[in-house]
């Protein structure tokens, strides 16, 4: 190996994987922690970029993920977490396809209502289901229950 490269590691591109473009700057983090809540996330080789530059955004993360698929499941929890993001598949190097993945209207069956006497937690088994409050907030609210919560505070239900 020349001793040029030395000091030099580039992160490579992918032959084939998902690429999570397009994040805030600072968030990546917050993307990563939901990957690594899927169990079937636990063995796939992933790479975290933190403050690329980018001529749209200034700043921005990256994700790589070394990975065939990924579960719409995790694209949409993804989604109501850091909306906006964009998901590219890689095929043999290439660009292969790209979605732009924006805050869902309703959430079903990904989140849990924070209400003791909701019944999605007196009843075992059955559905939760979210409604937006608006497409700007961050807030949503239950369809049993009918309360309002931020997202953030809402513990996902992983299977
Ligand atoms: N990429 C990769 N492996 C490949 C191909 C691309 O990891 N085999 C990554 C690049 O590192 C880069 C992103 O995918 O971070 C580039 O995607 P692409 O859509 O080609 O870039 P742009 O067209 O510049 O992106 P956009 O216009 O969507 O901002
Ligand atoms: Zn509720």
């Amino acid at each position: 190996m020349s001793k040029k490269n030395d000091k030099m590691l580039m992160i490579p591109k992918i032959k084939l994987g998902i690429v999570i473009d397009h994040i805030p700057a600072g968030d990546g983090v917050k993307i990563l922690e939901i990957i690594s809540r899927y169990e079937e996330m636990k063995d796939v080789p992933i790479t975290l970029g933190i403050n690329y530059e980018s001529k749209k955004m200034g700043r921005k993360d990256l994700i790589k993920l070394q990975i065939e698929f990924l579960a719409p499941e995790i694209i949409q929890h993804i989604s109501i977490v850091v909306p906006g993001v964009t998901i590219k598949a890689i095929k043999n190097y290439e660009v292969y396809s790209k979605v732009k993945v924006q805050a869902p209207k309703v959430i079903k069956n990904l989140l849990l209502c924070k209400n003791p006497n909701c019944i999605t937690n007196l009843e075992k088994e059955s559905d939760t289901l979210f409604e937006a409050v608006d497409s700007a907030s961050k807030q949503v609210k239950c369809a049993y229950c009918e309360r309002i919560f931020d997202l953030s505070e809402l513990e996902p239900i992983i299977r």
